[in-house]
């Protein structure tokens, strides 16, 4: 396992293995690894010759400043960790290695960020996009891996490819979660002790909604969701809405779509938190 910072260096080994005919898998992250991360790792390793971790806190993708001066940073347990993932290169650029100057592109996503956290966190998947771009541009991956966790992320980046016509196949993967259902986020390290104990009722709820598909409405049960996790002192909902799987918009009615995924953003004290279900 090597670690590398400057882009000279990093596309100088890779085209080196490319020639050789090896592919190259990619995980892009920001660290404060946990195993969430590193099965995407594994799933990289399983699949490609050459697997690439980056580690880089984008600035331009948090909306929030006091979010970005507090986002956990764990370079040293992140590579202890990463160690015996298999992984071959750890890419950790500087915020001026990536940005030599500011990136003002602008990405149309059309209707897919102008939902949910998209429309909590504004200019925050045009930072994603701009970040991602730039890391692929540098790694030029076969394949890059993302999690179902960010699942309005993974419906961007596709759109992404698409629209800049890049070659790398994006592969998504399974949500993995803590033995009491809560998603694993680099962001729980964050929460307080009464908080984090309280924070298993967002899966266990969305776990029990998905029991009631037939029972009650798509109101009703957008309803019952937000009632049910607002019951705890700790916790709020910013939103929970369901969405067809592929266009992120809203449905009114259960036969509006064949593919359902009931997406939730809560604030656990002072920490916002983010998950999601598949409802059919
Ligand atoms: P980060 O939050 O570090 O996440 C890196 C990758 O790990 C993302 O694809 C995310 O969906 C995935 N991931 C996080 N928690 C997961 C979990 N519990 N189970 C499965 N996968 C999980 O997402 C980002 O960083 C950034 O936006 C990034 C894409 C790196 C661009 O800056």
């Amino acid at each position: 396992m090597e670690v590398l910072s400057s882009i000279s260096d990093i596309k100088r080994i890779l085209s080196e293995h490319r020639i050789k005919g090896k592919s190259i898998g990619f995980v892009p992250t920001m660290g404060a690894l946990h195993l969430g991360h590193i099965s995407l790792v594994k799933r990289a390793v399983s699949e490609s010759d050459i697997v690439v971790v980056s580690i880089f806190v984008n600035p331009t993708q948090f909306n929030d400043k006091s979010d970005l001066k507090n986002y956990p940073r764990t370079p040293e347990l992140d590579l202890k960790l990463l160690e015996k993932s298999g992984v071959h290169y750890i890419y950790m650029p500087s915020e001026l290695e990536i940005y030599p100057e500011p990136d003002t592109r602008v990405f149309d996503f059309g209707q897919l960020d102008k939902v949910m956290e998209g429309e909590h966190r504004p200019g925050h998947f045009n930072g994603v996009a701009q970040v991602v771009s730039k890391l692929f541009d540098i790694v030029e991956p076969n394949r890059a891996y993302f999690g179902q966790k960010d699942f309005q992320q993974l419906a961007i980046i596709r759109q992404m490819v698409i629209m800049l016509k890049l070659k790398v196949e994006i592969i998504s993967c399974p949500i993995v979660r803590e033995s009491d259902g809560l998603a694993m986020s680099s962001r729980n390290l964050l929460l307080e002790t009464a908080v984090r104990e309280s924070a298993p009722l967002i899966y266990r709820t969305l776990s029990e909604a998905r029991n009631k598909v037939k029972e009650l409405s798509v109101k009703e049960l957008i309803h019952w969701v937000v009632t049910n996790i607002n019951n705890d002192t700790h916790l709020t909902v910013e939103y929970f809405t369901l969405v067809d799987c592929l266009t992120l918009q809203p449905i009114l009615n259960w036969p509006d779509s064949e593919s359902i995924i009931g997406c939730i953003a809560v604030r656990a004290g002072k920490i916002r938190l983010i998950d999601n279900v598949f409802f059919n």
